[in-house]
């Protein structure tokens, strides 16, 4: 298998910022973006080389268990925000806003992007919405916090949608969305992630604007790519949306290992003598 990966090309320790991001869509090099939502898988990632690292409120499905990422709060993302920027010395950290933080009024979203920032420790906040969230993102890009927008299968809007469903198909929403693209891009928002649309749009959408796009379930000629992490590692088995692809199946390992040291442990054969201390 190791035979077969291709050479890694040489990872410059060269510090991830915003302009870095932007140029990337000028240099046509493709984006690499996870979630992490804790300081251990946070630090692989960044060692791996991953762009951008994303503390998605996703984490209320994958860490929490809850059934959608409607729960989380506030005080939740700037504490998993603490931990993965503090095991980060290359990536991006982008810090999500979780539902209700930033729908209320300018001041709330300005407010709480702003603890994303100065307690989590974030460089750049994402949260979802079109054309109905530009002032937002006008205002934070004016106050100097990166913005990085979220359009298509927004997850905060599941009961709008009745469901998690791919949107953009209807030609009139496919029209609203290209439209909110543009706005998000002339809010100042720096990049912009595209979820569960066709890929035909994502392209469409990607060739259109000047800033970056980061697809998931949007096709292959996004700028770049984001997964959530449990989904790519196979942690997360509840369901498998058609977009993504498992590069290890780290619950089957799991689970055989926690197996093996219960077994161990009751037959007597952990700890062995050399395991403890004379
Ligand atoms: O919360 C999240 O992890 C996200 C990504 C899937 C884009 O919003």
């Amino acid at each position: 298998m190791l035979d077969k990966m291709p050479p890694d090309k040489a990872l410059s320790d060269k510090k991830i910022t915003v302009p870095v991001i932007c140029e990337k869509k000028t240099k046509e090099e493709k984006i690499t973006v996870l979630t992490a939502y804790d300081y251990p898988f946070a630090k692989l990632i960044d060692e791996a080389g991953i762009d951008i690292i994303l503390v998605g409120d996703s984490l209320g499905i994958v860490v929490q268990g809850e059934e959608s990422t409607l729960p989380v709060t506030m005080d939740q993302m700037v504490y998993h925000c603490q931990m993965v920027s503090r095991a980060v010395k290359r990536a991006l950290v982008v810090g999500d806003m979780p539902f209700m933080s930033y729908q209320v009024s300018l001041e709330e979203t300005l407010k709480n992007a702003g603890r994303l920032i100065k307690e989590g420790k974030a460089e750049a906040v994402k949260f979802e919405g079109g054309a109905r969230v530009a002032d937002r993102i006008e205002a934070l890009t004016r106050h100097d916090i990166p913005v990085m927008a979220h359009i298509g299968l927004t997850p905060q809007s599941v009961h709008r949608m009745g469901g998690y469903k791919v949107q953009g198909r209807l030609l009139e929403e496919a029209t609203q969305l290209l439209n909110d693209a543009k706005t998000i891009e002339s809010a100042g928002a720096f990049s912009l992630v595209l979820e569960g649309i066709p890929n035909l749009l994502a392209k469409e959408i990607s060739e259109t604007i000047n800033i970056p796009t980061i697809g998931i379930g949007a096709g292959p000629d996004c700028d770049g790519q984001v997964l959530v992490m449990h989904d790519l590692l196979g942690l997360f088995t509840g369901f498998q949306p058609k977009f993504v692809r498992r590069y290890a199946e780290l619950s089957t390992t799991a689970a055989d290992a926690f197996r093996r040291y219960r077994l161990d442990v009751m037959a007597g054969k952990f700890p062995i003598e050399e395991e403890g201390y004379q």
